[in-house]
């Protein structure tokens, strides 16, 4: 455990050891301890199902008594839309009786039927009766009987859940975000559903996370001419961060790749007139929401259980603005990045594997984002 403690100081600290990128016993703890603490997305549907229909979860069961499975980490959940109230609750989708699961599929009623055995539940969740059992105080139905809800929240069209008690209120974090987008139609963005929404990717979720919050590798992996690199003022990069969430931006080259400064908070103004690019948040642990004046993407980097140097790619776009959303691949780079840093994290989950691979530092002007992602992960699966 010693090699998974990171010292607070980047001057000293060594990251994480390699083993944390492929030892299962450590993907373990950390479904045990990040994961049951933090807000987590709550997966949109993706592939053919979002090409269907690209309405997020909040519109998709708008209707009283609406519900549809969903999964989060691998763990069988459903949403519900309540019948008597209009609260849309994310509950277990294994019935409290002998486990089967309530909701095979998309449905809706005032009650909740489970296809095994029969006990019933109303479309909050209380167990209200099963034949074979007589209703008694302190017998049946007990309280353990009854579903239990999971905590949700919303942000924009996106949905939040925690699988156990939350670290911290969601509202902080949510409100970080929410300031930067100064007057940005975040109320337009509309699903744009895509191919490869939904993909397995080589290497273990931290090594995409810290990939993210890496700045430092931009001008060799997404090097100019035609890169990131070239797109953007490297000599403006910021990276903010905060505690659970992080904020990179930079500005543009060309003016027409940025937002309109007068969308955005003051403090993102240029006295020489440039324009912000992108405004790139991470939400730890695995969570990333970039903002382009196109609108959204949105990335999850998924633990597999069991299969630590894997993992599951969830990505999702947003418009609010069709034109732009058009030149995303030309002006914003999507594909070319995306599929240089899948590149980058392939051949990094070879060096991990070595046993030739030796805790490493990070340069104190560098890598302020990665030393900050190691120092959350090891402070995280110690529970804090
Ligand atoms: S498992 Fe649901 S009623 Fe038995
Ligand atoms: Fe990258």
């Amino acid at each position: 455990m010693k090699d998974l403690i990171v010292s607070e100081d980047i001057a000293k600290a060594e990251g994480l050891a390699a083993r944390a990128f492929f030892d299962p016993a450590v993907l373990a703890l950390e479904l045990e301890t990040i994961f049951q603490t933090r807000w987590l997305l709550l997966p949109e549907p993706s592939g053919a199902d979002a090409r269907a229909d690209s309405r997020p979860w909040v519109e998709r069961l708008k209707q009283r008594g609406a519900r549809a499975p969903v999964s989060l980490l691998e763990k069988p959940l459903f949403l519900q839309r309540g019948w008597r109230d209009a609260k849309l609750r994310l509950l277990p989708n294994v019935c409290t009786h002998a486990w089967y699961p309530l909701a095979p599929g998309p449905g809706r009623g005032e009650r909740l039927v489970c296809a095994q055995h029969g006990r019933q539940f109303d479309a909050a969740g209380k167990c209200l009766s099963q034949p074979g059992f007589a209703p008694k105080a302190g017998v049946f139905p007990r309280a353990c009987d009854h579903l239990a809800e999971f905590p949700t929240e919303a942000l924009g069209p996106l949905l939040f859940a925690c699988l156990g008690k939350p670290a911290s209120p969601f509202g902080r974090i949510a409100g970080l975000v929410e300031e930067s987008l100064g007057a940005l139609p975040v109320e337009r963005l509309e699903r744009r559903p895509q191919a490869g929404d939904l993909r397995e990717l080589d290497g273990n979720w931290k090594q995409h996370s810290w990939n993210y919050m890496d700045k430092f590798h931009v001008q060799f992996i997404h090097k100019a001419p035609a890169g990131l690199a070239d797109a953007i003022d490297l000599n403006s990069y910021r990276t903010e961060l905060h505690e659970g969430a992080s904020l990179q931006w930079a500005y543009a080259k060309d003016p027409e790749s940025g937002f309109d400064p007068d969308l955005l908070p003051a403090r993102f103004r240029d006295p020489k007139g440039r324009r912000v690019f992108a405004l790139w948040w991470f939400l730890f642990p695995n969570l990333t929401l970039n903002f382009y004046p196109w609108g959204l993407s949105v990335n999850v980097y998924e633990p597999i259980p069991e299969r630590p140097d894997k993992t599951l790619f969830r990505w999702y776009a947003w418009s609010w603005d069709d034109k732009k959303f058009a030149a995303r691949e030309s002006r914003w780079l999507s594909d070319q990045v995306d599929a240089e840093d899948v590149e980058a994290m392939a051949q990094v989950r070879r060096g991990l594997r070595s046993g030739s691979a030796p805790r490493g530092r990070f340069s104190p002007t560098e890598e302020t984002g990665p030393h900050w992602f190691h120092h959350a992960v090891s402070r995280g699966l110690r529970g804090a």
